[in-house]
């Protein structure tokens, strides 16, 4: 594990937030994290319920965060009714975490387009054959439908579901912490307001 004392968050008084993520997010694919862009997305359904789990960020700028998913899923639809979602992110290797909170909104079909054509064949297919969340007999279902995928785009490109898609949040809230021996944690939250970030450090 890196030195926790040997890193100080005090730079990022002078640096943009989503330029001190990118460097956040380098330095954590340098160390050896296995999933470095593995990030957790909270969501909350019409009722209030939240829910969490893991999905992988695929694009981090001045935009936002975006990742894809299945827009028949329970997460897509706690976005529909509740545009709001945070994000969390923990660098084992180095000790650090940052969460995200924002505004959620469907990336345009162009850019989810692009971004499935670069996917692997199988993946792709996978895509197609998933009914995620929903419940099924067995695991040879998955297998079944994968199969029938592949028979049904046996060559050429295969074209993106029209019920696959990413969704982008952006931000209003990000949050750097940093561990440090004896609980001395450093945190740095910084937030959007009017167009402009401003930054406060937080007792840990
Ligand atoms: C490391 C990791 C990365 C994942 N990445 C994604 C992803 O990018 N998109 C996705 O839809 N599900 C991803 N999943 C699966 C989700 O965690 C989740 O099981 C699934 O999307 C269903 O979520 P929902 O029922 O809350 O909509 C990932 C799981 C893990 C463990």
């Amino acid at each position: 594990m890196e030195d926790p004392g040997a890193c100080s968050l005090a730079p990022l008084s002078v640096t943009a937030p989503l330029h001190q993520f990118a460097r956040w997010l380098e330095d954590a694919t340098r160390s050896g994290e296995i999933e470095p862009t593995a990030m957790s997305l909270a969501t909350c359904d019409g009722s209030g319920q939240p829910s969490v789990r893991m999905v992988l960020l695929k694009q981090a700028d001045e935009g936002g965060f975006v990742f894809y998913t299945n827009l028949g899923s329970p997460k897509a639809t706690d976005l529909s009714t509740r545009p709001r979602a945070a994000l969390c992110f923990h660098w084992k290797q180095l000790s650090r975490q940052v969460r995200v909170s924002g505004r959620a909104e469907p990336v345009a079909d162009a850019e989810a387009d692009a971004y499935f054509a670069t996917r692997p064949r199988l993946s792709q297919l996978g895509a197609w054959a998933s009914r995620q969340s929903r419940p099924m007999a067995g695991y040879y279902d998955l297998e079944k439908a994968c199969a029938l995928e592949a028979l049904r785009h046996p060559m050429g490109a295969v074209p993106r579901p029209p019920f696959w898609s990413g969704f982008r949040v952006v931000p209003d809230r990000i949050e750097f912490w940093l561990q440090k021996p004896f609980r001395r944690h450093e945190r740095v939250l910084h937030e959007l307001r009017d167009g402009a970030w401003s930054e406060h450090w937080l007792f840990p």
